[in-house]
């Protein structure tokens, strides 16, 4: 069993898979979620957490699941146990691609919401329904567009639609085709969150924020979650690099693409907190007050903005499209072992999965308005699923796939996949077999306080 004898589809073109796993990563998590966390989890403590864990953990994992993607050429469910029994091991490595493509699921099911938010206020910003001038009506128009299930659900629906149709199209024409010419938009909006930051005041409140370590706001939670944020951020243990890898071509680098990948999502992760920061402290609003930070603080800050209507508009366009590129990565896992497995027409096997997302993310979208009470330990819905897979299960997928990379699989067929240089090979075979592992399971353990740091 070699590649050669798995034909699979592969990008088209040479910047393929960095374009569309670039579009995975970058996406709502680091323009919504990643300054949120940070304010509610102290701030620059929670962000050193969050970088020593992009490259112990987050660096490492990416290029094992690209490797095992390319040559196990499947889904991550497939990928895995051929190249578990290549390896002479047990079909249960499997499980692991299990996880991950439900992970990857599971996390559509409440993103298509938040996305949703992202289009309703793409269109608030056009029909001038944001005008408003104090931090209180940001928060009321914040509450309105979240109280009325109706609308809000036809926000969430037409991004689980267009996810959808986009996947359907097929690897080349769907997702290749659409992330090459939203990756250039999101470039642009790069540049408007740079000049943003610089035209608020607060932008030294914001630096001091973001990077001045406070040892004093350490917690293990904190750090739980950012080690989990790391995860969603770089897409990892949820089967969409997995699943993009099994169609990068022999002969790409899965190093130098790594690198660019990961580069690329962080840089863009701390330009969105030093756009955002300095509006929240001009303003004196609470850097800790959830996930509705960018939608009460952004439009806030256009509103003083000459052209800010205008600016406004191409950044939730950007946002928007910065969300789709990242949705259609989750659900590839899923439409792809669907068509590899039960004969399913892409097509068929994205409609399947459409009206499973649809069904499940409008009970997440029920968590804001009707569904207020509904809770269990506390949360929503929308917070389970985002709990449960940003803090358990990318964490234990991540795990998984390090000790499968670098004590389970047959070291010849990864290092020869992988083709770093030998040094470069050591560094990250003890990456994986090494620092990842302890890295991930100290944060588990301390953050479920069987252990005191
Ligand atoms: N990396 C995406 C973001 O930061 O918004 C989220 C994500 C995409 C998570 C794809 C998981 C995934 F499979
Ligand atoms: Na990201």
């Amino acid at each position: 069993m070699t590649k050669t004898e798995r034909p699979r589809t592969q990008w088209l073109g040479r910047w393929g898979f960095v374009l569309a796993a670039t579009g995975s990563a970058v996406g709502l998590g680091n323009v919504w979620k990643f300054p949120y966390m940070t304010g509610e989890y102290g701030g620059a403590a929670f962000v050193l957490v969050y970088l020593v864990c992009i490259l112990s953990v987050g660096v490492p994992v990416m290029m094992t699941e690209i490797a095992l993607g390319r040559r196990g050429r499947g889904s991550p469910i497939d990928a895995i146990r051929r190249m578990a029994n290549e390896s002479g091991r047990s079909s249960a490595w499997s499980l692991l691609g299990w996880m991950a493509m439900l992970c990857g699921f599971m996390i559509l099911c409440f993103y298509v919401v938040v996305a949703g938010w992202s289009f309703a206020y793409l269109w608030k910003m056009i029909s001038g329904g944001l005008a408003g001038s104090s931090v209180d009506d940001m928060a009321a128009i914040f509450s309105a567009n979240n109280a009325n299930p109706w609308s809000l659900g036809a926000w969430s629906t037409l991004v689980a639609v267009t996810t959808m149709v986009i996947v359907g199209k097929g690897v080349q024409s769907g997702i290749e085709k659409s992330v090459s010419w939203m990756m250039p938009g999101m470039v642009i909006m790069l540049v408007i969150m740079i000049g943003y930051g610089a035209f608020s005041g607060g932008f030294v409140e914001a630096l001091d924020f973001l990077f001045a370590f406070n040892a004093a706001s350490f917690t293990s939670e904190g750090m739980l979650a950012a080690m989990g944020h790391a995860f969603f951020t770089l897409s990892l243990a949820s089967g969409a690099i997995l699943t993009y890898g099994s169609y990068l071509p022999r002969g790409a680098s899965i190093g130098r693409t790594t690198l660019t990948v990961a580069v690329a999502d962080t840089l863009v992760a701390l330009m969105a907190g030093l756009a955002i920061f300095p509006v929240i402290f001009a303003n004196g609003m609470e850097p800790g007050s959830g996930p509705g930070l960018i939608f009460m603080s952004l439009p806030l800050a256009f509103q003083a903005m000459p052209l800010g209507t205008l600016f406004g508009i191409l950044f939730f366009v950007m946002l928007s499209m910065a969300a789709l590129t990242s949705s259609i990565s989750m659900v590839e896992a899923t439409v792809s072992w669907l068509t590899d497995n039960k004969g399913l027409s892409r097509r068929a096997a994205s409609w399947g999965a459409g009206i499973v997302l649809w069904v499940i993310s409008t009970l997440a979208m029920l968590s804001f308005n009707v569904g207020a009470d509904w809770t269990l330990l506390g949360k929503h819905f929308f917070d389970w699923l985002d709990f449960l897979t940003s803090r358990l299960m990318m964490p234990l997928g991540g795990l998984g796939m390090a000790l499968l990379a670098g004590f389970v699989l047959k070291s010849e067929s990864l290092r020869e996949e992988l083709g770093l240089s030998p040094l470069a090979h050591g560094l990250w075979l003890f990456m994986v077999r090494y620092v990842s592992p302890l890295a991930i399971l100290l944060i588990f353990v301390d953050a479920l306080g069987w252990l005191e740091i």
